[in-house]
């Protein structure tokens, strides 16, 4: 039977999956991405771990077709990441054709996001919508938007990097190395600064007051708000607003049926939520109030960018 490769990159881990065409995970495997700051070094490890796996279902009778890959800056159309802050690379990286050469498969490569929002569309919540929007909250902030039932590529293949959209002119300090872009307030990452803020200009109690600076992470500030933490559940609203403001007008570009948010914070449910949909509604133009669904993603996290990506190697022309 066809299958194809599937690999989620991220700044701290990558993780792959062997997938077949109707979305099941056969087998798949994760290594460090952080620990290899030289790029060979990182396609050499993958290579060690992918390669024993693609050569057992071929074993089972799998004709494993080709590799997808999702990458926080990835573009589509020149198969490279070229300024990707969260990744230890540097410069302009042909990483599909690294990929490529490595296994001997033809390889494709997208945004992260994307991959995500080709994961929700083909598998999860976005099933049968032709026009969302994807936003993923993990380190950063990442954008896959999908219009008229596709991915929106842009003419260079950039399109949909929202988590740089400036929200406050000389704001927080961004990876980017620009300030006030929305990702420096809504994301895993954002949540702890606004967390550390929050702690040196209130002098309430707060459970996380105890903690070692370096404890406080999105997952400690969430644990602390389900337990009815105020200046926790306030970080958690004040994260909320911001994203509710910009989905406001991400609206206005695309007349989404829905947005999709995906990653960790959105496991805070309601705290998260309410104060999102509430500051979207808010600042909404009339003709879109009361009609923009904002889910949660469908897809278990590591999973949804792994069979997004793995999807792409369905379109491969051969
Ligand atoms: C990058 C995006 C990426 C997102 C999530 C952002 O900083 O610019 O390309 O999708 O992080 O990883
Ligand atoms: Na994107
Ligand atoms: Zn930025």
């Amino acid at each position: 039977q066809p299958l194809a490769v599937g690999i989620d990159i991220g700044g701290t881990n990558t993780t792959f999956g062997i997938v077949d065409r109707r979305g099941n995970l056969l087998c798949g495997g994760h290594i460090s991405t952080r620990d290899h700051q030289e790029v060979s070094f990182f396609i050499q490890a993958l290579h060690d771990k992918l390669a024993p796996l693609i050569q057992k279902v071929s074993l089972e009778g799998g004709e494993v077709k080709g590799i997808g890959v999702g990458v926080p800056n990835g573009n589509y159309f020149k198969g490279t990441i070229e300024f990707a802050p969260n990744l230890p690379w540097r410069g302009v990286v042909p990483l599909a054709s690294l990929i490529q050469e490595a296994f001997t498969l033809p390889t494709v490569l997208t945004n992260d996001a994307n991959a995500a929002a080709i994961g929700e569309m083909t598998y999860g919540a976005a099933r049968g919508m032709k026009d969302f929007i994807m936003i993923t909250l993990g380190t950063g902030l990442g954008s896959g938007i999908v219009v008229n039932g596709q991915l929106v590529y842009g003419h260079d293949g950039f399109a949909g990097e929202l988590g740089h959209v400036i929200v406050f002119p000389e704001g927080r300090l961004c990876g980017c190395g620009r300030k006030g872009c929305l990702e420096t307030y809504v994301s895993a990452t954002g949540i702890v600064r606004t967390m550390h803020e929050l702690l040196q200009s209130r002098h309430v109690h707060s459970l996380l007051r105890d903690v070692r600076p370096e404890e406080i992470t999105s997952k400690t500030i969430r644990d602390a708000a389900l337990q009815g933490d105020a200046l926790a559940i306030e970080a958690f609203e004040f994260t909320g607003k911001i994203l509710g403001q910009q989905l406001a007008n991400f609206v206005a570009f695309s007349s989404p049926e829905a947005i999709i948010l995906f990653g960790g914070l959105t496991k805070a449910g309601d705290l998260i939520f309410r104060p999102t949909i509430h500051a979207m509604e808010e600042n909404l133009l009339q003709i879109y109030k009361n009609k923009i669904k904002v889910l949660p993603s469908e897809l278990k996290e590591s999973d949804a960018a792994i069979l997004g990506a793995s999807a792409l190697v369905w379109e491969i022309k051969t």
